[in-house]
């Protein structure tokens, strides 16, 4: 098959970087005190990042599912507890409650927003449900003042599952400071993604960001060495990657206008297309964010397969609900169902959306998927 001429992902996500990238590879790994995890540069980034997000504590470690599955850990949830969790998204949400000893319960969501419906999740509470992760998905946060309500209301524990939102804000509040704890991923396709993997939990807590400094390292508090106060994870964070964060994160927010500036347009042009069976992602600013562009199609194959014959690359995130697959269909109840995530499964389509797409790019996405819906005569480019 031919390279389509817009890809999915962006080709040269760190060329800009590259000679930097290089320079720091060299003095990390030349410098005398040969350190490359859990170093100066990590409780740099970690204060940087708690500086720009607003958090009292940043903790960052080994990946978005390492920091799930402490933030859950450091929370109380353990074996036999019910933690809710979206029926739409991706495999971690579910897996590291699972890993806990715990169970996913899974809520439908929203047709309109695609994450988590509060109301569905509620009906959902037992006496065993010990705390709830809503996730932000798509282009889109969760309903978070709902949650924050419903975990009041029912005395849950709230962890917000960010991993794709960094510098999304719902009422003044950015995402990842709305849960008790809130995680991101640097996972390199993330908003804030880097050559590797990495992951970051946000707290205002003091006590629990001691327990997720030490659950990131073997039980071990900073500094010690083989003293190993409780069982824990090895989730550190990379020298070389904090650096090369340190140096990417004044431009984050230029690339994240970017891909906002670029969903905006995708809306503009495709938002009249809602009577011809393609719907887009809510708009405006609140509570967004451009991470993917996913519209829902009622053709949705026949749409994925159009663009890519003509060089367009798509994603469907996610193609089944998380309790229809074999891992966690354990955790489906008999008979029960998930009717939005499944109607949702069947109809999304993420679009091309990083900040090094062009506008030509962008325009000619939107010419062919306009082309699809029949509202422009056939290119032949
Ligand atoms: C919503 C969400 N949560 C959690 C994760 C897990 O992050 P990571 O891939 O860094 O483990 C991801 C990304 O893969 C994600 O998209």
């Amino acid at each position: 098959m031919t390279e389509p001429s817009i890809p999915f992902f962006s080709p040269s996500l760190f060329e800009a970087d590259r000679e930097t990238a290089l320079r720091l590879v060299y003095e990390i790994g030349t410098a005398p005190e040969q350190r490359f995890i859990l170093g100066e540069f990590t409780a740099r980034l970690e204060r940087e990042l708690a500086a720009v997000s607003g958090a009292e504590e940043v903790v960052l470690c080994g990946s978005g599912t390492g920091a799930l599955t402490m933030a859950l850990a450091a929370v109380g949830v353990g074996v036999g507890d019910e933690v809710l969790v979206p029926a739409l998204g991706c495999a971690p949400l579910a897996a590291a409650v699972v890993s806990l000893g715990a169970v996913p319960v899974f809520a439908d969501v929203n047709p309109g927003t695609l994450t988590m419906d509060p109301a569905d999740a509620e009906a959902r509470v037992t006496g065993r449900t010990r705390a709830v992760l809503p996730a932000h998905l798509f282009a889109t946060m969760a309903d978070m003042p709902r949650f924050v309500d419903l975990a009041k209301r029912y005395g849950l524990r709230l962890v917000e599952d960010s991993a794709v939102a960094q510098g999304a804000v719902l009422r003044g509040r950015p995402a990842g400071r709305w849960g008790e704890i809130g995680i991101f991923s640097f996972v390199q396709v993330k908003s804030f993604g880097m050559p590797g993997e990495g992951g970051a939990l946000l707290t205002d807590d003091p006590r629990l960001a001691e327990r997720l400094r030490l659950f990131r390292n073997h039980g071990q508090r900073p500094g010690e060495r083989f003293v190993h106060r409780t069982v824990g994870w090895n989730s550190r964070f990379d020298e070389l990657q904090a650096r090369f964060q340190l140096h990417r994160l004044p431009g984050l927010a230029d690339r994240l206008a970017r891909r906002a500036a670029i969903a905006d347009r995708y809306t503009e042009r495709l938002a009249p297309l809602a009577g011809r069976g393609i719907l887009v992602p809510p708009g405006g600013d609140e509570g967004r964010c451009a991470y993917v562009y996913t519209v829902l199609a009622d053709d949705r194959d026949a749409l994925s397969q159009y663009l890519q014959v003509r060089g367009v690359a798509t994603h469907v995130y996610y193609p089944r609900p998380l309790p229809r697959h074999a891992a966690f269909a354990r955790y489906a109840p008999p008979g029960a169902r998930w009717p939005q995530a499944e109607r949702a499964c069947a109809r999304i389509l993420s679009l091309p959306l990083h900040p090094g797409l062009t506008d030509e790019q962008v325009e000619r996405v939107a010419d062919l998927v306009e082309e699809f819906a029949g509202c422009r005569p056939v290119s032949h480019r």
